[in-house]
């Protein structure tokens, strides 16, 4: 079974590798939110002016996404959504596609942009490269993280959701985000994620939890 998370539209690769055995497809949208990316944090920005700021680094890449809210204190809609990234094509196309769902129509409320997945993007994208697909992720991340300040600013503690990571493997040190980022890497199978991550190599009780793990993430991320 293939984790290619969408069809990807397109006739000719728009990046070929060097012996010409595979091809990536960027679609029209995402080349449009590329080269011409919404929402973008303005140099001359104040940062005060903003009630919730998000901030995520990729450990499968090393890239890093902020974002910066402007939240209606009664509506809790999000009026606003500026960003910045030291990241490729791919993170700014979808982060650009994300400002503009989340603003759009009035703004979607915190607790409906908390449901908002990288798939959602994804299809209004019309697609990513299988290989670039934790590149969504990143900004999902970013605008979870705002929302959580946003809480925590507010003190409204009680809708902060943590993300701290649970350690699987003591011995190998690995943790469910690590497993996450393996998937979202393309680890299909139990043995992909051990090349990448060394998980229950020296530790094997562990391996029934991975397996869930992986189990869990391509259904999230990935629908199968
Ligand atoms: S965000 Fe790092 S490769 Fe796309």
């Amino acid at each position: 079974m293939s984790l290619q998370p969408r069809p990807i539209f397109g006739t000719q690769g728009d990046v070929t590798t060097k012996n010409g055995a595979q091809s990536w497809f960027y679609t029209d949208v995402v080349k449009d939110h590329f080269f011409h990316p919404r929402n973008f944090m303005h140099e001359d920005a104040v940062e005060s002016d903003y009630n919730a700021i998000g901030k995520v680094g990729s450990p499968a890449c090393g890239d890093e996404l902020r974002v910066w809210m402007k939240v209606d204190p009664v509506t809790e809609k999000i009026i606003e959504f500026r960003w910045k990234t030291f990241g490729c094509g791919s993170a700014i196309a979808s982060t650009s596609m994300a400002s503009v769902i989340v603003t759009e129509n009035g703004g979607m409320t915190l607790e409906n942009a908390r449901k908002l997945k990288p798939m959602d993007i994804m299809d209004r994208l019309g697609g990513l490269p299988a290989r670039k697909f934790h590149c969504s992720v990143l900004c999902d991340k970013a605008l979870r993280d705002a929302i959580n300040d946003y809480y925590r600013r507010t003190q409204q503690f009680d809708k902060i959701i943590a993300e701290a990571a649970r350690l699987i493997d003591p011995v190998a040190k690995v943790t469910d985000h690590d497993i996450e980022e393996a998937v979202l890497d393309g680890a299909q199978t139990l043995e992909a994620v051990q090349q990448k991550t060394k998980v229950g190599i020296g530790n094997p009780g562990c391996l029934p939890a991975v397996e869930e793990l992986i189990r869990f993430y391509r259904e999230k991320y990935f629908g199968t």
